[in-house]
């Protein structure tokens, strides 16, 4: 308990380089669920009107940072990335605000970093609607926007200068291309599906569901038994996965969980049911698939608790600095620019999948796989 509060206080008092290793666990027993003003989380905003930075003057080219929340191991690494990238050390002042997962507090930050005219805004939006008036004020502000991670629908592109993120629509193909081949190699036909979503409206959640559906609709014997938001939380992804189990129980062979934390409370509710979680259809076992391929979401896949994970990469800080160091010099920036991903297996079954006229090696994951990867 000492340990803990101590802990919390340090966290408190940080700076906004530091703050990220303090929430740096695995999400796996369910941190990352607690919202930040909970956690004496610090400068994170708790989404009123004043994102802050360090806590100094501002110096040196200063960057307002609007984030989803802290929902996930990956979001930690994702902020964790941005804060070490826009340190002061190499010139940077980092106004970082946590949304808490909540659009309103997004535009409420937005308008803050506007009013203190930030040379820069970079936004990771929550869902990808509702942004055209805010977008529109920065634009009016002359302020250049650099959208991260997910994007944006919005009605005139030029409201946004650059954006930098994952394909989550090939995220959710490569995920089902997989599972074809799979159960394809095991001789099974009857594929009893159920898909704890992402946050609805989040261009992660719009993408894999699509791939699945897709794949659904292709695959003679495959049934999509049920779909339901787990809003990309430990938490909410047993609960999720806990009705699933009282409505469908030994019908559901297949788990689709679109991120790490989904999963990880997907088989805490399963195994707690006393389900077998594993890689063997044919014995009975349930398929839990995933996305991220966070360090804990892979020590599952090494275990085969997860049997597929299509990795969605977090480490965006570099990227945001490419793109801010070419405006900088005053050179024109993609607008953009798409993020190169693997996907990985429990056992070597399946080598390598074909989407679309591309083909992806499946890499089989080792402990050596694991210690080689930066999140
Ligand atoms: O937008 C990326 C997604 O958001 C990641 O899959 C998930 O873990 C995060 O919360």
């Amino acid at each position: 308990m000492k340990k803990k509060f101590l802990a919390a206080l340090m966290c408190a008092t940080l700076t906004v380089t530091t703050l990220a290793g303090c929430g740096g666990d695995s999400a796996k027993d369910g941190k990352n669920d607690i919202p930040t003003s909970q956690t004496g989380g610090g400068n994170e905003n708790t989404g009123d009107d004043s994102p802050e930075n360090s806590g100094g003057s501002d110096s040196g080219i200063v960057i307002g940072f609007s984030q989803v929340g802290a929902e996930s191991d990956w979001r930690t690494a994702n902020t964790e990335s941005m804060k070490s990238t826009f340190s002061e050390d190499k010139g940077y002042t980092l106004k970082f605000d946590d949304a808490q997962q909540k659009q309103e507090n997004q535009i409420k930050a937005i308008r803050s970093f506007i009013e203190q005219d930030v040379k820069y805004i970079v936004l990771a939006p929550v869902t990808e609607t509702g942004w055209d008036t805010v977008l529109k004020e920065v634009k009016d502000a002359g302020i250049p926007l650099i959208i991260v991670d997910r994007m944006v629908e919005v009605s005139d592109d030029s409201l946004y200068t650059a954006w930098v993120g994952s394909n989550f629509k090939l995220e959710g193909d490569k995920a089902c291309a997989w599972l074809k081949a799979y159960a394809d190699a095991q001789g099974v036909k009857e594929l009893n599906i159920v898909d704890i979503q992402g946050t609805i409206g989040a261009s992660a959640q719009i993408g894999r569901s699509q791939g699945l559906e897709e794949a659904v609709e292709a695959n003679e014997g495959w049934t999509l038994l049920a779909q339901q938001s787990g809003e990309f939380t430990q938490a909410k992804g047993q609960e999720v996965m806990e009705s699933f189990i009282k409505q469908y129980g030994d019908k559901i062979n297949v788990v689709y969980c679109e991120n790490d934390n989904e999963a990880f409370g997907a088989i805490d509710a399963l195994t707690s049911a006393g389900y077998t979680v594993g890689t063997d259809l044919s014995k009975g076992e349930v398929l839990v698939m995933s996305f991220d391929s966070t360090n804990a979401g892979m020590t599952d896949v090494l275990s085969g608790k997860i049997v597929c994970n299509t990795e969605c990469n977090p480490l965006h800080g570099p990227r945001v600095e490419e793109i801010i160091k070419a405006l900088e010099a005053g050179n024109e920036v993609e607008k953009q620019q798409y993020v190169e991903e693997e996907i990985f297996a429990a056992g070597d079954e399946v080598t390598s999948i074909t989407v679309g006229d591309d083909s992806f090696d499946v890499t089989t994951v080792t402990q050596e796989v694991i210690d080689g990867r930066a999140y």
